[in-house]
């Protein structure tokens, strides 16, 4: 029998991808921002003893860094507290948990996501996975917001002094559903979870600026014949415009909150583990404008 698997954040990046690719994996039962609040522990808890899953993925996050600064309590409860108390649940139901996190954890802030899960962890079978710099075609993020600002300015001024790998979201999914399909297939999948539960980095390969990603996002639009439906909703099928881009430091782009410099996370315990790795950033970005959807499934349950 499938095992049942409750989603949250189906209308989120790597939420909407898992939405397509986890029906494959087991029966999914899919809930939005409006259908569950994580700021909620009670609306929690109800959703979990109603679903009964075998399996919780769990892809919401307050993820508005710079407004996490001055709202920080929502933050810390879908960030820390939800995936704590969702954690508790699991395992008295004898339930996996899937949960992502951020490299954000590194920075010195607050919003360490996985900390609370650790505190109930012990026992439970679950999955943590750290990725970083994630964009997709449909919800806000940096790919979205140059193309925008490309057909409205014609100097774009970027961040060149973090280095990244930009990761698409739906690789995170495609890497997530490969990986519990490989353990569920198994018949003793229950002890192979427990053997493998941990935290491992899922990041794009490779490495890059803020300045050289929006160098190749605009060169790669220019250049595409074919107009995929996402990159004619995110310019307005207007015309790009930009004609320079202007290196600047993080502490000229002045945003409130602390960006870790360097955010480059080592993938080998994911490629060693499960044999799963992300292809190099350059790759996924081209497999994006190769791709037409903005995200199969938008919407459904
Ligand atoms: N985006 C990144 O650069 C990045 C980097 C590192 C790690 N990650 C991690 O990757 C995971 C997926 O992120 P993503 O990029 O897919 O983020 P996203 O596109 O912002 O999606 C997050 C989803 O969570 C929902 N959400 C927010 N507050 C909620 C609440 N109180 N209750 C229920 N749902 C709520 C949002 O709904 P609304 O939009 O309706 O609020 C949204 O659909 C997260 O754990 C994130 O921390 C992301």
């Amino acid at each position: 029998m499938k095992p049942v698997i409750l989603l949250t954040g189906k209308n989120g990046q790597v939420g909407a991808e898992l939405l397509r690719l986890l029906p494959q994996v087991g029966e999914v039962v899919a809930r939005g921002h409006d259908q569950l609040d994580l700021s909620n522990p009670a609306d929690i808890r109800r959703t979990i003893r109603e679903v009964r899953p075998q399996l919780i993925v769990n892809a919401a996050a307050y993820t508005a860094v710079d407004q996490a600064e001055t709202d920080e309590t929502t933050a810390r409860a879908v960030n820390a507290e939800a995936p704590g108390l969702m954690a508790e649940e699991a395992k008295k139901i004898d339930a996996a948990l899937v949960h992502y996190s951020t490299d954000y954890v590194f920075d010195g802030t607050k919003k360490a996501p996985y900390d609370e899960i650790d505190s109930v962890n012990s026992g439970l079978a679950h999955l943590i996975f750290r990725t970083a710099w994630v964009y997709a075609t449909r919800g806000r993020n940096f790919l979205l917001t140059i193309l925008r600002l490309a057909t409205e300015r014609e100097e774009l001024k970027i961040v060149s002094d973090q280095v990244g790998a930009p990761t698409c979201a739906s690789e995170v999914a495609g890497a997530t559903a490969k990986i519990l399909t490989r353990i569920l297939e198994r018949n003793d999948h229950s002890s192979v979870f427990s053997q493998v539960s941990g935290t491992y980095h899922m990041s794009a390969a490779g490495r890059t600026t803020w300045y050289e990603f929006a160098e190749s996002i605009l060169e790669k639009a220019e250049a595409t014949s074919h107009i995929p439906e996402w990159l004619a909703a995110a310019t307005k099928e207007r015309p790009l415009i930009a004609r320079r881009l202007i290196p600047i430091s993080t502490k000229e782009f002045g945003s409130p909150t602390h960006r870790p410099v360097y955010s480059i996370l080592s993938n080998s315990r994911l490629i060693q583990t499960f044999g799963v790795a992300l292809p190099d950033w350059q790759a996924q970005l081209q497999r994006c404008f190769a791709s037409d959807s903005i995200a199969a499934n938008r919407g459904a349950d």
